[in-house]
């Protein structure tokens, strides 16, 4: 049923989904390692596991990652949400990002470079492809290995990342997950 109450306005096309995750993603070596903020992200295939990340070939990370094939995608925190930000703001090119922000690194299972420790989850990922479309480059990527901090994976192995306190994006403003609205498939479920 078409519905009159409220008026709808048309923009010009445009980048308008929300929320999208902003992740921080690291490239390089344990010895050298970058990270900067990425929101154009997300899953491409569930089997194989494939992800991409979107970058402008300007980014300092940029060259790493073309070098490399590697990056790891590392989930952010309400904690993280100034560093996220800083880390996506300003250039690895001369500073170490990951040190001006307080962060540590943890040992990746299958690539090189680092991790960040204090994200929840990490998805450690190989390049498979570079797309090129205009300003950014897609790095399709298959994950290699996921990397969760133990503390997520409750006695029966299974990942809960409710406590995690994740952050979300949306259209230039970072936001805490609220409360939680169902499970996968909880429409389905007959009371
Ligand atoms: C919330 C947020 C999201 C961002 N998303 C992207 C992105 O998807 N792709 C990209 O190329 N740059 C993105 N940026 C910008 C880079 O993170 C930023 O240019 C960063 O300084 C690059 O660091 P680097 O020069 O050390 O590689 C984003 C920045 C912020 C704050």
């Amino acid at each position: 049923m078409a519905d009159e109450r409220f008026t709808r306005k048309e923009l010009n096309a445009g980048t308008l989904l929300a929320p999208l995750p902003a992740v921080m993603v690291t490239c390089g070596t344990p010895q050298a390692a970058n990270v900067f903020t990425v929101a154009w992200t997300g899953i491409i295939c569930t089997h194989p596991a494939l992800t991409y990340i979107s970058v402008r070939p300007a980014r300092y990370s940029y060259g790493i990652i073309k070098e490399t094939g590697e990056f790891a995608i590392n989930l952010t925190t309400s904690k993280m949400a100034r560093a996220a930000d800083f880390c996506g703001m300003k250039t690895g090119k001369k500073t170490d990002k990951l040190k001006k922000c307080g962060l540590h690194t943890a040992k990746p299972f299958k690539i090189s470079a680092p991790i960040i420790s204090e994200s929840p989850l990490a998805l450690e990922c190989k390049v498979k492809e570079i797309r090129q479309f205009g300003t950014h480059d897609m790095f399709i990527a298959e994950i290699l290995a996921v990397n969760v901090d133990g503390r997520y994976i409750d006695s029966k192995g299974k990942i809960n990342l409710q406590q995690a306190g994740l952050m979300a994006y949306s259209h230039g403003e970072y936001f805490a997950l609220g409360r939680k609205l169902g499970n996968f498939g909880f429409s389905s479920h007959a009371k």
